[in-house]
């Protein structure tokens, strides 16, 4: 579905109500947010309520969604630009140039993923000679960044060099971005691929059909503890115990240098009718939600966990790929403080 976003508001739903979704996306939706609240606070009459305004709407975006620290990223990134200009022009000009530079650059650097990540990949297939399992979680494609994606991004590098992969896709209860997403995005590149229920994997690993994983993540602390879609931690358990890889994939704007540790993390809580009710297509290609569990039962719904990093391999950015600790992220990213 194409739809206009035309005000702070309207944009605020849309993330809220997951019409975008992904780490990636949401940063660089709210960045156009921002865009708009200068548009929507250009006839305050003051200067001060000018940035009242500003401040409103970065109050409001950053509320839609806790764990994906893109999202507050952006919008910080944009206050400091917009507040480095002093007339209004300059202020809304500037702030269309910066929501254009945070979704450029997030193409940019899932493309360099991709580039840096293939090199596994490629590893993997010369040692094995055949095909190459990768097991996903949730959806971390092009449909949760402005492109490439960041999980996907080396499995499109891969397919597109030659590389024979067939990809694992979680379903990923209960919202199942891996069944409806990450599916469909691998079908429209012609990436084979096989979806499973959320509790295969482990299975699978168990009988040498995965040669590694390869997940995206929401927020990852600068020591290297990642929070992803829920489940992913139990996939990094099954990993571990079966000498399976286990690899994460992001961009820097995704790493949350403010914190030390995983269990800092807010984690995002949804309605429970999310994990009571599936919503899927009629014979008649219709939508339809259905109740899926017995009448009258509670249900809990923690929209992400956190992974330690002792569980990670290695993280794939785009600047090269390190180990998933402080030191690793602090050899790719020296100028961080
Ligand atoms: O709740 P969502 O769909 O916004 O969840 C985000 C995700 O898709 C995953 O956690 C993903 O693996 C990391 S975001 C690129």
């Amino acid at each position: 579905v194409i739809e206009d976003v035309a005000s702070v508001a309207q944009m605020a739903a849309a993330i809220k109500e997951m019409h975008v979704r992904g780490a990636g996306l949401i940063g660089a939706a709210a960045g156009y947010g921002m865009y708009l609240a200068t548009l929507e606070a250009s006839g305050a009459g003051s200067d001060g309520e000018f940035e009242a305004s500003l401040s409103r709407a970065a109050e409001t975006l950053r509320a839609t969604r806790p764990t994906a620290v893109n999202l507050a990223w952006a919008v910080e990134r944009q206050m400091r630009a917009i507040m480095g200009e002093t007339s209004r022009e300059a202020r809304i000009a500037r702030a269309f140039q910066t929501a254009r530079e945070i979704a450029d650059e997030d193409a940019e650097y899932c493309r360099r993923i991709g580039d840096h990540g293939v090199k596994l990949i490629r590893r993997l297939h010369r040692k094995k000679g055949a095909t190459v399992h990768i097991l996903t979680h949730c959806n971390a494609g092009w449909l949760a960044f402005v492109d490439y994606g960041s999980a996907t991004a080396p499995i499109y590098a891969a397919h597109d060099a030659g590389i024979p992969v067939h990809v694992w896709v979680d379903e990923t209860r209960p919202r199942n971005q891996g069944a409806k997403l990450t599916a469909w995005e691998l079908g429209q590149h012609g990436v084979p691929h096989t979806v499973i229920a959320d509790n295969a994997g482990g299975h699978l690993m168990q009988h040498g059909m995965v040669d590694m994983v390869i997940v995206g993540t929401d927020r990852t602390t600068f020591t290297g503890d990642v929070a992803n879609k829920i489940g992913t931690y139990l996939k990094a358990l099954a990993a571990k115990d079966n000498n399976v890889p286990f690899y994460v994939a992001l961009p820097s704007s995704t790493i949350d240098w403010t914190l030390a540790s995983g269990d800092r993390i807010p984690i995002e809580e949804r309605a429970s009718g999310e994990v009571t009710k599936m919503t899927g297509r009629l014979p008649d290609g219709s939508v339809a939600t259905v109740d899926i569990a017995a009448p009258g039962s509670t249900a809990a719904n923690p929209a992400f966990d956190v992974t330690p990093a002792r569980l990670v391999t290695q993280f794939i950015t785009e600047r090269g790929i390190c180990e998933a600790s402080q030191k690793g992220l602090r050899s790719l990213f020296p100028e961080m403080k």
